[in-house]
């Protein structure tokens, strides 16, 4: 369970225990990961912690050798640590967009190629749950950031995956919740050194109060989690959390079915052809 430590990724680890799995929350956040271990003492048969960095493929490698050392078969991997960063186009530092990319994509990359292996060598099947957000069905919001275009790319990585997995037993469920209650909002406490120096998040954007407000007043995590244990059950790719959130779907899917009307109107040359015929007719003809 990576992003274990917060959010969504403690309320999974807190249902993955108490449906009696062994649970191995991986977190860069080391305080944070201490204080969510703490808080799910107890709870299931056994809960392991470990400070990895999604973003660094030998981070995410030593976490899963860990993970099979302590619990020996892996048969759900939860990739689901993730990160904003906001602002236009013409905003937004191309280190931040290194950040979001490393954290939220090749996360998820750097999660697969260390645990499918795994979970392709036991052969006993499992499941796969990879974090995208209703950011990765539709961008609703103005302006152009990293966080919609990692969301997309986790949700087309996370279909194709399914394809090939799923002969090996292996399902792959995709998350897209939207507003939920967590700390998504002070992602930059966790952006590496690396990125260069923090720029202070952009809130002048007028957007952004209301994004606060309904980060604040989203969906409780736990339930969350408890629709991501019914997916695994009954093997569902799409999990969506906000039922409201369907209409803007349809919206995106309508035009995208009108853009192939057009394409199945004649050709756009013969169009022109026609058109310039049409002109030439009105005119009386120009040779
Ligand atoms: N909160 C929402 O409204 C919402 C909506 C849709 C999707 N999501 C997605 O849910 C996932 C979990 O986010 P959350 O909302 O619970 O936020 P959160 O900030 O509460 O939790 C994210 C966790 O990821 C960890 N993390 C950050 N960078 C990391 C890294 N490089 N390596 C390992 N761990 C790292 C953080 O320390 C934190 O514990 C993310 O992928 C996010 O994009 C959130």
């Amino acid at each position: 369970m990576t992003g274990g430590a917060s959010g969504i990724g403690l309320a999974l680890g807190r249902a993955f225990a108490e449906a009696g799995c062994k649970v191995m929350l991986a977190d860069v956040e080391k305080d944070a990961l201490d204080a969510a271990m703490a808080s799910l003492s107890g709870v299931g048969p056994e809960i392991r912690g470990i400070v990895c960095d999604v973003a660094d493929p030998v981070s995410v490698d030593s976490a899963a050798e860990a993970t099979f050392s302590a619990f020996g078969k892996v048969h759900i991997l939860c990739n689901n640590a993730g990160v904003g960063a906001r602002g236009g186009i013409d905003h937004i530092a191309l280190d931040n967009w290194r950040w979001v990319l490393d954290v939220n994509l090749i996360g998820v990359v750097n999660g697969l190629r260390a645990f499918l292996p795994h979970m392709r060598a036991h052969g006993e099947g499992g499941h796969i749950v990879n974090t995208a957000s209703m950011a990765g069905m539709v961008n609703s919001r103005q302006g152009f950031a990293p966080y919609p275009a990692t969301k997309y790319a986790v949700v087309g990585m996370s279909e194709g995956l399914a394809m090939e997995v799923k002969p090996l037993g292996i399902g792959v469920s995709i998350l897209c919740p939207r507003f939920v209650r967590t700390n998504i909002l002070e992602s930059a406490r966790n952006r590496s050194e690396r990125y260069g120096p923090t720029t202070p998040a952009d809130t002048t954007n007028p957007l952004y109060p209301r994004l606060a407000e309904q980060v604040r007043t989203g969906m409780d995590p736990a339930e969350v989690a408890r629709r991501v244990l019914a997916a695994i059950r009954n093997d569902e790719l799409y999990v969506f959390t906000h039922p409201e959130t369907r209409e803007a779907v349809e919206e995106r899917f309508r035009a995208i079915l009108a853009a192939f009307d057009r394409a199945a109107a004649p050709p756009l040359q013969n169009r022109c052809r026609r058109s310039s015929n049409n002109r030439s007719g009105r005119n009386g003809g120009s040779r």
